[in-house]
């Protein structure tokens, strides 16, 4: 049986995906890991959203890119899915909602042999139009935060080690 622990503690962020598709199968696993994470009150106020649409991923690539402030490169890392999860920004504990849903499905990614890399400027994003039609495309109405972005896919690369876990990380008070 492979411990919960070892997952976590093998997952790294990926940053060279190989081209191959994701079966659906598996993001839907990864993407209900993400539905399953706590939230304040069980409020569940993120939203999770899959984007595999070509066109869709070139645009929000080339806006992450300028928000970056590096316009030639590629903050997805070419990955063949990106998820982006926003949080009812009405809800008082929508970001911590959102990372922990990022956080969930980083781990089942792993664990189902899938690489990810947390992809940031998902709240400056969301103040652009095209993150604005996007929402109005798929009827969310109200206001989001935007936490944050996966890249997701099969790693082309060794998994990286873990760097050591810096000192007094950790303090018990019996
Ligand atoms: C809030 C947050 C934002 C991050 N933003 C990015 C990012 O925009 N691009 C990127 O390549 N990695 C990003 N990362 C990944 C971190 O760089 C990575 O988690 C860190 O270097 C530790 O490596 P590990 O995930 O392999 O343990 C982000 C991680 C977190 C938690």
């Amino acid at each position: 049986m492979i411990e919960l622990l070892d997952i976590i503690k093998t997952r790294r962020s990926i940053r060279k995906f190989k081209p191959d598709a994701v079966p659906q199968e598996l993001i839907e696993k990864v993407v209900e890991a993400g539905a399953y994470a706590a939230s304040g009150r069980g409020n569940q106020s993120p939203v999770i959203i899959v984007i595999e649409n070509e066109d869709l991923k070139e645009e929000i690539s080339k806006l992450n890119s300028e928000i970056f402030g590096k316009p030639d490169f590629d903050t997805f890392y070419k990955a063949p899915v990106y998820i982006l999860v926003a949080a009812d920004a009405s809800a008082n504990t929508c970001v911590y909602d959102g990372t922990l849903a990022l956080g969930n499905m980083m781990l089942e990614a792993h664990a189902l042999g899938l690489g990810t890399c947390w992809i940031h400027r998902a709240k400056e994003s969301m103040e652009h139009e095209l993150y604005k039609d996007l929402f109005r495309s798929l009827g969310i109405e109200g206001e989001y935060v935007g936490v944050g972005h996966l890249a997701l896919g099969y790693a082309d690369c060794e998994l990286p080690k873990a760097a050591p876990r810096k000192e007094n990380y950790v303090y018990y008070v019996k």
